[in-house]
């Protein structure tokens, strides 16, 4: 079992790591005030009485948002109010998060307005879920805009059950560790270096308790270190963790590709744009993990369509987050012509390999 201490300015809470760390839940839960699961249904089908079983002293109620994602909206979260009115909850509940991204998102938002702001405590069940859980962005998807309305609002605890990660399906696990190579690669790239250099397999990766523990542990560290000094994303120094999401927003809006495989290949043109030629090396890396086979074939004027209203652009111009060495991310800002040359130019290359 690990822990990580995340200190803000004015609250702190503990991140746990670890195969068997949900009997933490019971040290961070009053017995006399009621809880709120929040999950979906297939987290709900495969785990629901498995925590239960650790809560039966416990009020508990449930909210199911069915398909977490396609229902991280206004009209769930209007649903989920009324349940919680119904059932007289008041501003003592304690709000949990039984799920991936998507679940933690909807639930922290609830958590952070609902009578304006009650306990929340996250229990995250996907691999992605290492970067959604931590740094308290919290938000829900409206008008077909992701993640449009939100909030900053800080979980008192993460507990991270890393046995739920066993039943993962291949695409939610390559889209975690999407991430995970992310987080990597702003630090010091040793995960894929030295942690990974011998596998070829993700999902064995998965079910090996002290790799997995490992590796979430350093990434959550890594970021940890982003976040810390700019909690409301206000001073530049989270912009880092786009690093290879120009792009991937773009890919994930117009093909059915999970966020962390588009952002797999994102970070490889970002690598590309910056002149490192360990782009090559990482794509391959990543080809080996099963990654790309059906985003090769993007179209590139319908990808800098989107591209244009990313969030981060300024002055028109599209930015990017470049990487020269490990740990070291710089800008990067493009005309839309100069990324259609070098997108066309790089297609070309990983094409030819
Ligand atoms: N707040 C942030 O900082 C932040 C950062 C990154 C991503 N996100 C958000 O996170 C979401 C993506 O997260 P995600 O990939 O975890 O998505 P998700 O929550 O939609 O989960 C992906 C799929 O995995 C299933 N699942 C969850 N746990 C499982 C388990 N243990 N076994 C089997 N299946 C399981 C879910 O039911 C779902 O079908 C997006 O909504 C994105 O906007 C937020």
């Amino acid at each position: 079992m690990k822990t990580i201490l995340i200190q803000l300015d004015h609250q702190c809470y503990n991140v746990t790591i670890g195969k068997d760390v949900l009997k933490q839940l019971l040290t961070v839960l009053d017995k006399l005030k009621s809880v709120l699961i929040i999950t979906d249904n297939k987290v709900a089908e495969l785990y629901i009485n498995y925590l239960k079983k650790y809560l039966n002293e416990y009020k508990l109620y449930f909210f199911n948002m069915d398909h977490a994602e396609e229902n991280k909206n206004l009209t769930y979260y209007e649903m989920c109010v009324k349940y919680a009115l119904e059932n007289y909850l008041d501003r003592d509940l304690q709000v949990i998060a039984f799920g991936g991204g998507a679940v933690g998102d909807f639930a922290g938002f609830f958590a952070s307005t609902y009578k304006r702001g009650v306990k929340f405590i996250n229990l995250p069940t996907t691999l992605l879920a290492h970067d959604s859980a931590v740094g308290g962005k919290v938000a829900v998807n409206v008008a077909g805009v992701k993640n449009v309305i939100g909030t900053f609002y800080q979980p008192v605890a993460v507990i991270y059950h890393t046995e739920f990660l066993k039943s993962l399906a291949f695409n939610e696990i390559k889209s975690g560790f999407g991430e995970v190579f992310k987080h990597d690669l702003l630090h010091d790239g040793s995960i894929l270096n030295a942690l990974l250099v011998d596998k070829t397999n993700l999902t064995e990766i998965i079910h090996d308790d002290s790799l997995i523990e490992e590796i979430i542990y350093r990434c959550i560290e890594i970021k940890k270190k982003y976040i810390i000094h700019d909690i409301e994303d206000k001073l530049g120094i989270r912009q880092a963790l786009n690093l290879g999401h120009t792009l991937a927003h773009a890919i994930e809006i117009l093909y059915n590709t999970t966020h962390g495989e588009a952002v797999a290949f994102g970070i490889c043109f970002d690598l590309f744009l910056s002149k490192n030629v360990e782009y090559e090396f990482y794509y391959k890396l990543f080809k080996k993990f099963g990654y790309f086979d059906t985003i090769i074939n993007i179209d590139i004027l319908d990808c800098v369509e989107t591209m244009k209203n990313d969030k981060k652009n300024k002055s028109g111009l599209i930015t990017f987050v470049g990487l020269k060495e490990f740990g070291r991310p710089f800008e990067i800002y493009l005309t839309e012509d100069e990324i259609n040359i070098k997108l066309t130019e790089f297609l070309n290359i990983i094409k030819s390999w």
